[in-house]
């Protein structure tokens, strides 16, 4: 299996999230073969996408999450609020939020904990700034976002967390990380996994990519086999440049007889 994760961030409003649904929903078309596919628009467009993508394949994500039930948070979305609008995914500690507002290792932490107490699949987004990677502490790094998000998760059943590993160079930048690179970054979480969760396969707790993916550059990730799938931000909203990355996965998922 093979997961692709649109986040449209805060790019598109209401009409034009709901064209990019639309699109999205036709680059699988004719297709025998189709990824895990799950679309983060923004909140206010959940209610209107849900529209279009129900009775599809494609799964609803949301960007952010608060980790209480209910209550006054003023300004904040709960998880009941969102499956409502029928969201079944999560994106929680994406890099802009960790850097622009001042999310701690420890809010996504409960964030985590809240999302799958309520059945939902956290997305969790980790990784390293430039300095961090120029100065060689991304493992470092990556082992105390890990280790912090996932304490006290216990897998049960069919729960499942996806993890991307999103380098914050890469992410918006143009400036694709190397297969070779997030293999190497792949392989560390992985082996961290098998410690912190014995036993635990890729399908309960996929890898995935994320940073200046496109219609070129993703068929060389989505061909290895410890790449799970991609987390996928600027190029989610341009229609094709995502039917390029739906094809790449469709070709892999051929080629694998999936
Ligand atoms: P990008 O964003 O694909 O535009 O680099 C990825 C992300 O931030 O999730």
């Amino acid at each position: 299996m093979k997961t692709l994760i649109a986040n449209w961030k805060m790019n598109v409003g209401i009409r034009e999230s709901v064209a990019l649904a639309r699109g999205t929903l036709l680059t699988l078309r004719g297709r025998k073969l189709i990824p895990e596919l799950v679309i983060c628009p923004s909140f206010i467009a959940l209610s209107e996408v849900r529209k279009i993508v129900a009775r599809s394949s494609v799964s609803l994500g949301a960007q952010n999450v608060f980790w209480e039930p209910s209550g006054a948070y003023t300004g904040e979305t709960s998880t009941r609020m969102l499956q409502e609008v029928g969201v079944s995914y999560v994106i929680l500690g994406h890099s802009e939020r960790r850097q622009e507002l001042g999310e701690t290792d420890e809010m996504i932490h409960k964030k985590v904990l809240h999302v799958l107490s309520e059945q939902m699949t956290p997305i969790v987004c980790i990784g390293e700034s430039k300095q961090q990677h120029e100065a060689g502490q991304t493992q470092e790094v990556i082992r105390t976002q890990l280790i912090s998000a996932l304490s006290q998760v216990y897998l049960r059943g069919s729960e499942r967390v996806l993890i991307a590993y999103e380098p914050l160079w890469a992410i918006g930048s143009g400036v694709v990380a190397s297969v070779g690179e997030v293999i190497e970054v792949h392989q560390f979480i992985r082996s961290l996994l098998q410690e912190l969760f014995a036993g635990v396969s890729s399908q309960q707790i996929p890898l995935l990519y994320g940073g200046s993916v496109d219609g070129e550059n993703a068929y060389g990730f989505l061909r290895e086999e410890l790449i799970d799938g991609l987390l996928v931000g600027g190029a989610s909203v341009k229609i094709n440049q995502f039917k390029d990355i739906v094809e790449a996965c469709g070709e892999v998922l051929e080629a694998q007889g999936i």
